[in-house]
């Protein structure tokens, strides 16, 4: 059984750290982060407003991204092995649990993508909170001076009404609870899904 988990979400709400703690506790579990699918930095568009439009979908090689979701689906056991992720399974290959996390800060707004999920969870957390720790982090290219209030910021909103917009399931965090709480929240919710569908 084949079960598919998305944690999307704003900037900085805490994704990528939820995710790491899920993946070394959830049984058969990879990961796709979407980080990793970004155009290198002279393919990203320059905004009329002078940014790098870098919180766009246009900034990811989606096609990629979704290939690699596909390549999972395909063939979980493979894909596991191939990420160094190591897999039990046993003689009845229909019950073994297999568990991919997607996670990234735009998955709710491109069609491909949009039918895969079992689960779809989404993390907020309020603008200053959000600017503030983003000020703390130091990414490979940096946010020049203004990006966030003047991309970053907009465009997750403009993403997020977008997909509310649409007809998905999507479950709330609050990316304001502590690291143990969210982590524990989503663990057992995971768990009695799986429970559910089994
Ligand atoms: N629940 C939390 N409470 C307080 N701080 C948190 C929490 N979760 C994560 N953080 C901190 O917030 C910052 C961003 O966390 P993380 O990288 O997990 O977020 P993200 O949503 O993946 O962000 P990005 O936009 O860079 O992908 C880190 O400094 C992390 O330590
Ligand atoms: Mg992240």
């Amino acid at each position: 059984m084949k079960f598919i988990i998305g944690i999307g979400g704003v900037t900085n709400g805490g994704k990528t750290t939820l995710t790491g703690r899920l993946i070394k506790n959830l049984p058969n579990c990879c990961v796709v982060h979407q980080d990793d699918f970004f155009k290198p930095q002279d393919q990203i568009e320059l905004g009329e407003d002078g940014f790098r439009q870098w919180d766009v979908i246009t900034a990811l090689d989606m096609d990629a991204m979704v290939n690699t979701v596909k390549g999972w689906m395909e063939n979980p056991v493979k894909f596991a092995r191939s990420h160094g992720v190591s897999v039990s399974t046993t003689s009845d290959p229909d019950s073994d649990i297999h568990i991919l996390i997607v996670e990234g800060f735009l998955l709710y707004n491109y069609k491909p993508l949009i039918d895969v999920y079992n689960k779809c969870f989404y993390v907020t957390i309020p603008y200053e909170e959000c600017k503030r720790r983003r000020s703390t982090r130091t990414y490979t290219v940096p946010d020049p001076p203004g990006l966030f209030d003047g991309h970053v910021w907009p465009m997750y909103l403009k993403h997020r009404t977008e997909m509310e917009n649409s007809s998905l399931d999507i479950q709330y965090l609050d990316g304001m609870s502590s690291k143990d709480e969210l982590y524990n929240q989503l663990y057992e919710d995971i768990q009695n899904s799986l429970l559910n569908i089994l």
